[in-house]
């Protein structure tokens, strides 16, 4: 059989037909494997320089290989090369570029030792480990954002709320930083997943490995990987790194979703505690008066979707028999969905929470009107008069169910004072107004981790720093994946200039 074959796929060799049009349209994968091109010509180059390094190829083949593959490169950069639906994938794209370039008899030879199933995977984990870091800067981005509207609101009340119903004052700082501390444990499971993800399955071939002695550590170092997935079978046949970052997406949607809940809410007539800025909302057609919280909204929804992408991969894995599976080709539409999903989310979300208008005389008023003090009024008569605080529970209990019944609220001293006074509890008008007041239940609370406007400060202060840690790690993990891409880069330019390999460093 000519190097060329009989029919025109790579793999035609055993065929008598070539793949039905039909058929090529349902299985091709170029759509989401433009997203992998960059990834592809890489671990192409790095797989080339092995086998060169391994003695496997010749000097002399691997640099018509490398100068190919720059070419390929630079054509990817400049936005010109477009994948052919008709060669299936990028793996099969780029191997015909080279053929195209340095002829089947040396471009043929790129592909010892190596598989589709050990490029794809490879590939898709170069993507993702970078779009992981995106990722966490943005939400970095988000929490800087969330805390600085924090320190400027230590001291601002707002009711809290359990139950969606009044609970006790808290501040709004308290408020925000809560959503910042939140995703500081996103920062926590993405940077987990990204570990599971940077480790390189190059060569382990089809599934089995190699019967050529090739060096896995070379191309996981010039590949910028920590580590390798070094069983053959599994690292072919397993995307549980995807199906966790999916994972993680998903929490840190949801823990977005809940702000964004707080934001359609709290901007409402009703409530009337928050106003979106105008950049961020939009009106209604028909009714004039309308500003709707339509970003807020289309992130409350657009979570939902990302949870069906992780149960999408979920349920394509689930089951599959050992090694490479075409189901797996599955993989990486919704991890891509995903991440944009969640990219466009927090491209939006942090300007909008920058520009928010927190109405603090609304959240006071609201502080105050529904009895959100009942908690402290029973803490004082458990310090001061030393009773049981289930007692406190109920004498609180009957003066509110009094109030109401009065159309009263704890504001009306005086007859809170006679209220009390009733149930044998002398109270002066200024301790009544003192426990009451919702800035004051602010500063009664000592807790650690509580709404006390100098805790609320700590934690700010301790989450700035851990989102200054985070930065700096994003800083250093980026950096040694370039230092990867410029080894290889100095390699590839180093044999393109004619010089030995053997005095590269690998
Ligand atoms: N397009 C495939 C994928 O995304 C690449 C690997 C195909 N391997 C194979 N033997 N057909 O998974």
């Amino acid at each position: 059989m000519s190097d060329e074959g009989k029919f025109k796929k790579l793999w035609g060799g055993r065929f008598s037909a070539d793949l039905a049009q039909e058929a090529l349209e349902f299985s091709e994968s170029t759509a989401a494997d433009s997203r992998i091109i960059a990834e592809d010509i890489w671990g192409s180059q790095a797989h080339a320089i092995m086998l060169a390094e391994c003695g496997i190829i010749s000097e002399d083949d691997l640099g018509e290989i490398l100068r190919c593959l720059q070419e390929a490169r630079s054509e990817y950069e400049a936005g010109r090369l477009e994948l052919r639906r008709d060669l299936e994938d990028v793996h099969m794209n780029v191997e015909v570029y080279l053929r195209e370039g340095a002829g089947p008899e040396i471009g043929g030879r790129l592909h010892t030792a190596r598989s589709r199933n050990d490029q794809v995977v490879t590939d898709t984990r170069m993507h993702l480990r970078v779009r992981l870091l995106d990722i966490r800067a943005a939400v970095a981005d988000l929490q800087e954002t969330l805390l600085q509207r924090a320190a400027q609101h230590t001291e601002t009340v707002m009711p809290g709320y359990t139950h969606t119903q009044h609970a006790q004052p808290i501040s709004a700082g308290f408020w925000l930083s809560g959503h910042a501390s939140a995703l500081q444990r996103d920062q926590q499971r993405i940077a987990a997943a990204y570990q599971r993800t940077n480790l390189c399955p190059l060569g382990a071939a089809a599934l089995a490995g190699t019967s050529f002695a090739i060096d896995r550590e070379i191309t996981t170092r010039l590949l910028g990987f920590d580590g390798i997935v070094e069983h053959a079978l599994d690292a072919v046949g397993s995307r549980d790194f995807v199906a966790e970052a999916l994972s993680a997406l998903a929490i840190l949607a949801t823990n977005i979703s809940r702000l964004a809940e707080e934001l359609v809410l709290f901007s409402t007539y009703e409530y009337g505690m928050i106003e979106i800025p105008d950049a961020f909302a939009s009106g209604s057609s028909i009714m004039p008066q309308k500003k709707n919280a339509c970003i807020a909204e289309l992130t409350r929804a657009r979570t939902g979707t990302i949870f069906g992408r992780l149960m999408q991969v979920l349920t394509s894995l689930k089951a599959l028999p050992s090694g490479y599976n075409r189901d797996l080709q599955e993989d990486k539409p919704p991890l891509w969905h995903a991440l944009d999903t969640i990219d466009s989310i927090l491209r939006v979300f942090t300007p909008m929470v920058q520009g928010m208008v927190l109405n603090a005389e609304r959240m006071r008023e609201l502080a105050s009107a529904n009895f959100a003090a009942a908690t402290e009024l029973a803490n004082f008569l458990v310090r001061e008069r030393g009773l049981p605080f289930r007692t406190c529970h109920q004498i609180v209990g009957e003066l509110v169910g009094t109030l109401i019944k009065e159309g009263k609220t704890l504001d009306d001293y005086e007859r809170v004072q006679e209220l009390l006074s009733a149930q044998g509890q002398q109270l002066t008008i200024d301790e009544i107004a003192q426990v009451v007041d919702p800035t004051a239940c602010l500063q009664r609370q000592v807790s650690l981790g509580s709404t006390n406007p100098e805790q609320v400060a700590g934690m700010i202060q301790g989450l700035g720093s851990s989102v200054a840690q985070t930065r700096e790690e994003l800083a250093a993990v980026r950096n040694q994946l370039q230092q990867a891409r410029a080894h290889t880069d100095q390699i590839i330019q180093h044999v393109l200039a004619g010089s030995p390999l053997s005095e590269c460093e690998m």
